[in-house]
């Protein structure tokens, strides 16, 4: 577990599963992925997300505003699929319900989510990636010292994919730290 000013990161627990397959069922959250998710698919989602918490300690925590919102989304950390041209790697990433947009909540937990990442994992780098449209997501790894790396071209979309050509943005130990 993990807290913030205003949040806490934490383990998964059933009653995240309807709020977030109510999320990714939302188009506007869903804008830059490929589809909508179905319900049957975003349990299976969070309940991935959960045991790789459990094997692992760590991960995409779910995130809650404590007194008032039990479930907002998730924020955190992963390791991306092998087949990414940069790979290894660990990467902060996020996804929170549209209401909850525009706060500064993303952008909190995931600087929380950096700290953990140097103090426990004793990682040199972290990545951040998303489709060159997404220029909120740009924005948060902009706002937690993330910059530029390079373009690439997502390996599991479609040639014909709008959504295909992404953006690699990186944050060092020593820039987080420093
Ligand atoms: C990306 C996401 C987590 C951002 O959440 P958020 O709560 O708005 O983030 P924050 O409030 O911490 O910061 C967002 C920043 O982006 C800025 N922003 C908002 N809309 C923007 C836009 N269209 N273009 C550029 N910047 C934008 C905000 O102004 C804010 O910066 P500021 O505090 O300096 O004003 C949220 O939009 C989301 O869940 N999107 C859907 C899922 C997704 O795309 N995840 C990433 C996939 S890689």
């Amino acid at each position: 577990m993990i807290t913030t000013e205003r949040l806490l990161l934490r383990q998964w627990d059933d009653a995240d599963l309807q709020p977030f397959a109510e999320m990714c069922g939302d188009s506007e959250v869903m804008e830059f992925f490929p589809q909508l998710l179905t319900e049957v698919e975003s349990y299976s989602l969070a309940n991935r997300m959960r045991s790789l918490i459990a094997d692992r300690g760590w991960g995409f925590w779910a995130v809650e505003v404590p007194d008032q919102a039990r479930f907002i989304g998730y924020v955190g950390l992963h390791i991306p699929r092998a087949s990414m041209p940069f790979h290894p790697c660990v990467e902060v990433g996020w996804r929170l319900a549209k209401e909850y947009w525009g706060r500064g909540y993303a952008t909190e937990a995931a600087r929380a989510s950096l700290d953990y990442a140097f103090a426990h994992l004793d990682l040199k780098e972290v990545v951040s990636f998303t489709t060159i449209r997404n220029l909120r997501s740009q924005a948060v790894m902009k706002k937690i010292g993330m910059t530029f790396d390079r373009h690439f071209m997502h390996p599991d979309l479609d040639v014909s994919s709008p959504l295909r050509e992404h953006v690699l943005y990186k944050v060092s130990a020593a820039q987080h730290l420093g």
